[in-house]
């Protein structure tokens, strides 16, 4: 998939990752729009990016309020066009410092849940059938190594992105022939502030940057025979392509 004059939503684009994939795929070419709760750090990035000469809107909202996600759909296609490409990236730790499980509040999993999962789906809903209309599509889910590993403390949001990780399987299984391609990349460990707020002590020197993860990411939307439907894919090794 070619990149430019695609119209791409990214949901946690003010800072981090999300904001990274925003500026790079609008350098590419494409029409971004962003999505974050905070209005300013939002408006900022997404100005940003205009100033550098692409093109960026920003969709102020909260992915896990019911109420806000058709708001975000129908916003995203009134300021770009149907959406080509959709970027789950949006995410909460919960609670931080980080807490066992059996300390963590079933309020607190609940809120996890409908961030890293609910929303996401909710917001899968309302574009993923517009796309298969369409016969074409990318749905990337950003998943985390606490997906696949147990790490304590890590409970809430652990289990949330392991969710998220089957749900993005299931819906590629069924949406396999439409056209639209579903997969999850675990980013890696990144210099970003839901990083610092997880380990406020790491070595930041030893983390990826966000643009290198976001132009891992953004190569594999563009290489559909090596980040299939269904695909989980590590963006700490995905290297170039090897031709023969
Ligand atoms: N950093 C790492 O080392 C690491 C490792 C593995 C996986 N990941 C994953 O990579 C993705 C990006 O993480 P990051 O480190 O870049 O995070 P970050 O720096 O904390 O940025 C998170 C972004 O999401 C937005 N956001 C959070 N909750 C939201 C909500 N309910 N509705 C709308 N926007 C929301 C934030 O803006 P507002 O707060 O203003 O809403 C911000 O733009 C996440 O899915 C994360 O789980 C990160």
């Amino acid at each position: 998939m070619n990149i430019r004059n695609k119209n791409v939503l990214v949901t946690g684009a003010s800072r981090g990752l999300g904001r990274a994939l925003a500026e790079h795929l609008a350098a590419a070419g494409a029409r971004v729009v962003g999505v974050a709760r905070g209005e300013v750090e939002l408006v900022a990035a997404m100005s940003a990016i205009r100033a550098a000469g692409g093109e960026a809107h920003a969709v102020v909202a909260d992915v896990a309020a019911k109420d806000a996600v058709a708001r975000i759909a129908g916003q995203a296609a009134a300021l770009v066009g149907p959406i080509d490409i959709l970027i789950h990236n949006a995410s909460t730790l919960g609670p931080t410092p980080l807490r066992l499980l059996l300390d963590t509040e079933c309020e607190d999993l609940g809120a996890v849940l409908e961030t890293n999962l609910v929303g996401p789906f909710r917001l899968t809903k309302l574009i993923a059938g517009p796309m298969a209309l369409r016969g074409d599509g990318v749905i990337v889910f950003i998943s985390s190594d606490a997906a696949t590993s147990a790490y304590p403390r890590w409970g809430a949001y652990g289990a949330a992105k392991a969710a998220q990780d089957h749900l993005a399987r299931i819906l590629a299984a069924e949406l396999e022939g439409t056209g639209v391609r579903v997969f999850a990349v675990d980013p890696g460990e990144m210099d970003t502030a839901m990083h610092a707020a997880a380990i406020p002590d790491a070595d930041r020197a030893a983390l990826a940057r966000p643009a290198d993860t976001a132009r891992a990411i953004a190569a594999m939307i563009g290489d559909p025979a090596r980040a299939g439907s269904g695909a989980r894919l590590e963006a700490a090794t995905w290297g170039p392509a090897v031709t023969s």
